[in-house]
């Protein structure tokens, strides 16, 4: 079904297996105070959100591309000029990320891609998939603050399902606990050994 999205290789053989178990998000989802409340609240903004996705890349894209700070990562290292291909091809995993995150299905594959983005972002692995030659790490504290945006630009999009403000409110916070339990798993390539 995604096997069309190049370099998403979410459940397949090339994806190293995560540090994390599925025991030890468990763990991660208590402290966050994500239950299956949240996982139903996903689930719904799921419907909510698939019609909408590239909308919502449009709203997301729009704020990186005028921010020449964050544009600056997907830019070229031979002329430091955006690179509109690893712009284009990281947006197509984006959207399947959108729909995968309203999925919540919390299965070690999960867990294994999660590894796998953080590897991406940080410098064993950025540029790697889409083959380009840019910027080599995404710094960790732009990473972090990036969950406020993506959040709260998603409202109006979860707006939009008729559901009532009370459960697009739910929607939203579910949303919030799990970019932030994401960005986590992402940042363990970036944390010194045993210290994440
Ligand atoms: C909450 C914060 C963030 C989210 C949710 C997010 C989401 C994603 C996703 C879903 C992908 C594609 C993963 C895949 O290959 O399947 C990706 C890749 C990427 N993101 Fe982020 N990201 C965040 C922060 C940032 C920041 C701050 C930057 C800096 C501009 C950034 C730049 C990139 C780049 C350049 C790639 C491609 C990496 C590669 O070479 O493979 N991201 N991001």
């Amino acid at each position: 079904m995604t096997a069309h999205i190049p370099g998403y290789t979410y459940g397949t053989a090339e994806v190293a297996t995560s540090p994390i178990s599925v025991d030890d998000f468990a763990k991660l989802k208590l402290a966050t105070l994500f239950g299956d409340d949240d996982v139903r609240y996903l689930k719904m903004s799921h419907d909510v959100l698939k019609g909408q996705v590239e909308e919502i890349l449009d709203v997301w894209y729009g704020f990186v591309g005028s921010t020449p700070f964050l544009l600056h990562y997907f830019t070229k290292a031979s002329d430091g000029q955006p690179n509109m291909d690893y712009l284009g091809a990281v947006r197509k995993r984006f959207g399947q990320w959108i729909l995968d995150t309203a999925n919540a299905d919390y299965d070690q594959n999960w867990l294994n891609y999660q590894y796998e983005i953080g590897l991406r972002h940080n410098s064993i692995k950025k540029n790697k998939t889409d083959g380009v030659d840019s910027v080599p790490i995404i710094n960790l504290r732009y990473i972090f603050a990036l969950q406020v945006p993506i959040t709260t630009t998603l409202r109006p999009f979860l707006e939009k399902g008729g559901h009532s403000s009370e459960d697009v409110d739910k929607m939203q916070d579910a949303w919030r606990k799990s970019v932030l339990m994401q960005v986590i798993l992402w940042s363990q390539p970036y944390i010194r050994d045993n210290q994440f």
